[in-house]
């Protein structure tokens, strides 16, 4: 007789799909490949940390997943949905409902409060009243931003404005959480709280795509992708082992890679 529970060896679809992506920049006579047949998988509820030296590819992966730019040649799926092949118009529902981004610098609107900065991508859906008031408390909470959400973006510091603009980030419960150096403009107080909240959302079941040239940030994901010369030149995972071991791992990567983010902490 089968046992109750048989779960489908199948296993899950996964979040991201990068396939032998390429991207090339400028004229045939002057071509630079940024990226160079880059492929990997995301599971859901993977927290990876994307490194490199200056120059790898960092940002245009990133700028490629998120639908900014597009790729030269290859796939990227997102929740097995080939985002290359969208319409111009289908790109900005694309990112709406399936992604939250956050930037190096918060990118809050300096006119709308923390609450109606937060809630902006819950209007545009036209999600119910009720359900915005209970998102919005609950992303703040999480992020311990609920005392300053009748603040102006002026009236918080660079922590509490990142912190809000993560916060802005998953409140639509994105597909893919995608942040460029989030905490490139923080003191190391300020990007410890991040990070920290960072580690929460994902323990909390949140699927993040943290781009670094930071070893202590990336330190915090589970599994670290270098890009060197636009390829996945190596990966390692953090498994059982504490961050400090970690860290030292990435560190051990890094001053092989040579470049920049050679900066203990
Ligand atoms: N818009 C662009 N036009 C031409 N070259 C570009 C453009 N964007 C990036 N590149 C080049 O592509 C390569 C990868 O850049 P980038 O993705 O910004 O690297 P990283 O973020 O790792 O520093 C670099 O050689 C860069 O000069
Ligand atoms: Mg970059």
């Amino acid at each position: 007789m089968a046992p109750a529970h048989i779960r489908s060896a199948q296993p899950a679809q996964p979040v991201l799909v990068c396939q032998d992506v390429e991207k090339l920049y400028g004229t045939r006579s002057n071509v630079t490949r940024a990226l160079d047949g880059v492929s990997f998988d995301v599971a859901a509820g993977e927290y990876i940390a994307i490194m490199g030296p200056s120059g790898s590819g960092k940002t245009t992966l990133l700028n490629c997943i998120s639908t900014i730019d597009r790729p030269t040649s290859g796939h990227i799926l997102v929740d097995g949905q080939d985002i290359t092949a969208l319409r111009p118009g289908q790109l900005s529902r694309f990112r709406r409902e399936r992604l939250g981004f956050v930037f190096q610098d918060s990118n809050l609107l300096d006119t709308l409060t923390a609450r109606e900065n937060i809630a902006l991508a819950l209007t545009i859906n036209h999600a119910p009243a009720k359900e915005v008031v209970a998102r919005v408390t609950g992303v703040a909470e999480r992020l311990g931003v609920a005392d300053v959400l009748d603040k102006f973006p002026h009236e918080m510091s660079g922590g509490q404005k990142q912190r809000v603009a993560a916060a802005r980030a998953i409140v639509t419960d994105p597909s893919l959480v995608l942040a460029d150096e989030p905490t490139g403009a923080l003191d190391s107080k300020n990007s410890r709280r991040l990070l920290e909240s960072l580690e929460a959302l994902n323990a909390d079941g949140a699927t993040i795509i943290m781009v670094t040239h930071d070893s202590f940030a990336a330190s915090y994901a589970r599994r670290a992708l270098f890009l060197k010369d636009g390829r996945v030149w190596n990966e390692i995972v953090r498994g059982d082992k504490t961050r400090k071991a970690f860290f030292d791992e990435i560190m051990d990567v890094v001053s092989f890679l040579g470049g920049e983010g050679a900066d203990v902490r």
